[in-house]
């Protein structure tokens, strides 16, 4: 059954024969953990460093190692290192190679920590780094939003409930509602960021070590806060992965939803904006289409994000403590994620600045449906004194007479009116445009033209 005879030179001591092959190929990690090898180099470095300082290895001994990393993160940078699936992951990997290179001393480098505290560390400092560079995008995400929303602060659209004509609010309004979404999501990973950075280097196994190491020391070379405090949990806990893949699907959530709003403002029966060819599909067969495919594979790849966190929940629920393999399961599902988000974030922003806003189209919706019917109820009880339910009433007659007469509230006629509520008056028809309506909102939050550039100066300061 076994492919090869040879124990593995890293850990074969009391083993006389290797893997089946079929074992070699599931416990294998190699293919997708080197992703993490500049994380893994940068541990190696570090507690390397922290050896020579508490006197476990000599000046001399740590500069070798650190060399022969160095020169190892070159080859791999240069795709120039051929990994080996025998040597399982991205640990053994580059130990065996620092072997090759610089001998028997290379052995030194795996004194005080394990491959359980190694990889915790290389797997935080990948999900860090990850969480910076989103975070960078998300920035960009919301520039162009800005951008955008300053751009159409006055336009006037149908605000929807129920994908019902609601009130008239304006394009400007709309598109801020996604930059709050995502000063959310970026807070989200920010405080995950926040509880992630402790460094897990030197709970070596599960127990801690003998060795006098120097946790703080390695903790703080590798911009960590400080060392985590329970061995036993440091090399069992992935909750910042957990933390990290469900702040993204909060993001892919948001981000499905504008591409929802983006297919449907493209489609036929909106048509209130257009995207370019830099964001559209022809059709193989009919010549006329200008499909926003990019809409909806950001809408669709919030399935496989959300997938990523079920994986995650599902393969930490129940594990005792500390290590199991069970654990080499967590990478998959992040760098899926995370390359996806990435994805997912440049195609929002993408589509963002390249739409052409149709606003004779948003306009002319925002005047059907009956959306001022809210501001006639609001005058009455403003101009009457009668209390809102009752306007609310009378109201819903008047809307009741222009869908009788097939036409807008503004074109019914001020006796039309008095037939249902003999106190209106002709200033009513002040509340009946839409921009009225939109500039008479002005309550804190509200869509008004005014609020909107004032919520656009704030975000800016906010988020930029
Ligand atoms: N490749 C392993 C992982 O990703 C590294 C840790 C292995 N530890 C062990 N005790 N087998 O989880």
């Amino acid at each position: 059954m076994s492919k090869n005879n040879k124990p593995n030179p890293l850990w074969g001591g009391h083993f006389s024969s290797g893997p089946a092959e079929i074992m070699e190929k599931i416990n294998a990690s190699i293919d997708f953990d080197k992703k993490m090898y500049a994380q893994d180099i940068k541990g190696s470095v570090a507690h390397c460093q922290m050896l020579a300082k508490v006197g476990i290895l000599t000046e001399s001994e740590a500069e070798q190692i650190t060399n022969g990393l160095q020169e190892i993160q070159q080859e791999m940078a240069a795709g120039d290192f051929e990994f080996s699936t025998e040597l399982e992951d991205i640990h053994m990997n580059i130990e065996s190679r620092l072997k090759e290179k610089i001998g028997d001393v290379a052995g030194k480098l795996h004194t005080g920590r394990s491959r359980n505290d190694q990889v915790a560390t290389d797997f935080k400092l990948w999900v860090r780094d990850a969480i910076d560079y989103i975070d960078d995008d998300l920035r960009e995400l919301q520039a162009v939003l800005l951008q955008r929303a300053e751009e159409y602060y006055d336009v006037v659209m149908p605000g929807f409930t129920h994908l019902q004509t609601a009130q008239p609010v304006t394009f400007g309004h709309h598109v801020m509602a996604y930059v709050e979404m995502v000063g959310r999501d970026r807070g989200r990973l920010q405080d995950a960021r926040k509880r992630l950075n402790q460094c897990p280097l030197g709970a070596a196994a599960l127990a801690g070590t003998s060795f006098p190491i120097d946790r703080h020391k390695t903790a703080e070379s590798l911009g960590f806060d400080m060392p985590t405090a329970n061995s036993l949990d440091t090399v069992s806990d992935r909750d910042f992965a957990i933390e990290f893949v469900s702040s993204l699907s909060v993001l892919a959530v948001h981000l499905s939803r504008l591409a929802e709003e983006i297919v449907l403002w493209v489609s036929d029966g909106f048509k209130f904006v257009t995207l370019s060819n830099a964001f559209t599909t022809g059709s193989s067969i009919m010549p006329q289409k200008r499909n926003p495919d990019a809409a909806e594979l950001v809408r669709s790849k919030t399935g496989r994000i959300n997938g990523s966190l079920i994986t995650l929940l599902t393969v930490m629920k129940g594990l005792p403590l500390a290590y199991s393999k069970d654990m080499q399961e967590d990478k998959e599902p992040v760098f899926d994620a995370a390359e996806n988000i990435l994805l997912c974030i440049r195609a929002t922003a993408g589509m963002v600045g390249d739409m052409t806003v149709n606003k004779d189209a948003m306009k002319e919706r925002a005047m059907g449906g009956f959306s001022t019917a809210t501001d006639i109820a609001d005058w009455c009880v403003q101009n009457l004194g009668i209390p809102f339910r009752q306007c609310h009433a009378i109201t819903g007659k008047i809307v009741r007479l222009a869908e009788e007469k097939n036409c807008r509230l503004d074109e019914l006629s001020l006796e039309d009116m008095q037939s249902v509520e003999a106190g209106i008056t002709k200033d009513i028809y002040r509340v009946l445009s839409v921009e009225n309506s939109v500039a008479s909102r002005i309550s804190y939050g509200g869509t008004a033209p005014e609020n909107v550039k004032q919520q656009i100066v704030a975000a800016r300061k906010e988020y930029l």
